[in-house]
């Protein structure tokens, strides 16, 4: 096992580049089996969850060449229709396997997923969208079992806001007979990728980004190349840290539309965000203002970005409210940032966050994904020496952190727990 050392209170400042979004490349590669040849994808970035999924893939039959931030996979000669159950419980989106194996054979099986324990996660709404395609499905012994003689286009509503329902419907109904319509549909960055991935293939998909997405199935989906958009998570923690350490980061390879909610959160705490083409600019010379959150479905303030930006929160000045409305258990890591000197009182989805002068280092450890992000981030601004460990939620999502990080002038180094 391993663990990262932080020496604290030191200024980011200098430039970083972000890679592809996490959240698009695992949709995009799993998509990419239902073409009948080869598809190109570029700007994905080098994360563990990229590499379980290539597992997945060859696991499958699949032909995955590899060269640097650039993969070609070919479905064309899939077999099999289940998937390894070792490898499926490491991340959540191994289940957009079930929407793409039944868009591709009319059969899957699929391990439940795993995933970061921020919550209960059920798949409710995707099995009642893929039902409403004419799916039967059987859940036993941990597994999900679907099959279908055909997949027929349904009008289909989601009663919460799902970006993996969103997906996984859309991946089912490329090929399915007629029109499929997701209503209540998710509009993440990731959602439009996708979309425009597999209309690269050929497929007939309009309305990706609104909450009402229309998909006219068609008979075949061929081979494409496709470049993933940049991170808006990873782009947002840099955006957190360079704020924290009242630093002067310049982001590049951003789209800052994805950005929005996170820039305006930013400068509402008196930080100082300049946007450009691709890329922006964060610079803070002083102690933020506290202000107020609440984590909504894109474009609001992702959930994501509630954890790193938090350690923002504990050190502004008063009293800030965090409302998590997306997951019921979001919250766990605050218990890291408290032993760090943080004073937050948590009730169910709200934290209240009362704004102290300094973070004094200390041994914590990673939740999850993000939650790591945010434990890098308060180990950047507290005083003396931080300790994270069970930091592979950290290498699941985030691409050279530690290099990126060196580069704006923080000491962070990886070492092997005694
Ligand atoms: C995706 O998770 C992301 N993961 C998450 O990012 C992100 O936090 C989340 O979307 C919200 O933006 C990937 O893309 C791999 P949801 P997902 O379905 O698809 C409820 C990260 O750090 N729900 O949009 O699992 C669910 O319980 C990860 O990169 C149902 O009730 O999230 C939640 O309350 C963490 N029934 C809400 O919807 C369902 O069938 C939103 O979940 C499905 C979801």
């Amino acid at each position: 096992m391993q663990k990262i050392i932080i020496e604290g209170s030191r200024r980011l400042v200098g430039e970083v580049t972000i890679s592809g979004a996490k959240n698009s490349a695992l949709a995009i590669l799993t998509a990419a089996i239902l073409a009948d040849s080869k598809c190109t994808i570029r700007n994905l970035p080098d994360i563990r969850d990229v590499a379980y999924i290539k597992d997945m893939l060859l696991q499958m039959g699949a032909k995955v060449e590899t060269n640097q931030d650039t993969m070609v996979v070919d479905g064309s000669n899939i077999s099999k229709y289940k998937i390894d159950m070792d490898l499926a419980k490491k991340m959540r989106a191994s289940y957009y396997f079930l929407g793409a194996l039944m868009g591709k054979f009319n059969k899957a099986e699929i391990p439940f997923p795993g995933g970061c324990d921020i919550g209960v996660r059920p798949i409710d709404l995707h099995i009642k969208g893929l039902e409403a395609l004419g799916a039967k499905i059987k859940l036993s012994h941990g597994v999900i079992k679907a099959k279908a003689t055909e997949l027929v286009g349904a009008t289909i509503y989601l009663d919460v806001v799902s970006v993996g329902a969103t997906l996984n419907i859309m991946l089912a109904a490329c090929k399915a007979k007629g029109v499929t319509t997701i209503e209540n549909a998710a509009k993440e960055p990731y959602i439009v990728d996708t979309a425009n991935f597999l209309n690269a293939m050929g497929a007939n998909i309009k309305g990706a980004g609104t909450d009402v997405i229309k998909i006219k199935g068609v008979s075949v989906l061929h081979g494409c190349e496709h470049t993933i958009i940049p991170d808006q998570m990873e782009a947002g923690t840099f955006m957190a840290a360079a704020a924290a350490t009242r630093g002067d980061v310049l982001i590049k390879n951003v789209i800052p539309t994805h950005l929005e909610a996170i820039s305006a959160k930013l400068r509402e705490m008196g930080v100082e965000v300049i946007e450009y083409e691709d890329s922006l600019r964060v610079i803070n010379n002083g102690r933020t203002k506290a202000v107020n959150i609440k984590t909504l479905p894109y474009p609001g303030f992702p959930t994501d970005m509630q954890q790193p930006v938090s350690v923002l929160l504990a050190l502004s000045d008063g009293t800030a409210i965090i409302t998590e409305s997306i997951f019921e258990s979001r919250f766990k890591y605050l218990d890291e940032l408290k032993r760090m000197g943080a004073k937050i009182k948590v009730e169910g989805r709200v934290a209240v966050i009362e704004g102290v002068s300094k973070l004094s280092g200390a041994p914590i450890y990673a939740t999850d994904l993000r939650a790591g992000a945010a434990m890098v981030v308060a180990g950047l601004v507290a005083e003396g020496k931080t300790e994270i460990s069970n930091i592979g939620h950290i290498d699941r999502g985030y691409e050279k952190l530690e290099e990126k990080l060196i580069k704006l002038g923080a000491k962070i180094k990886r070492v092997d727990e005694d």
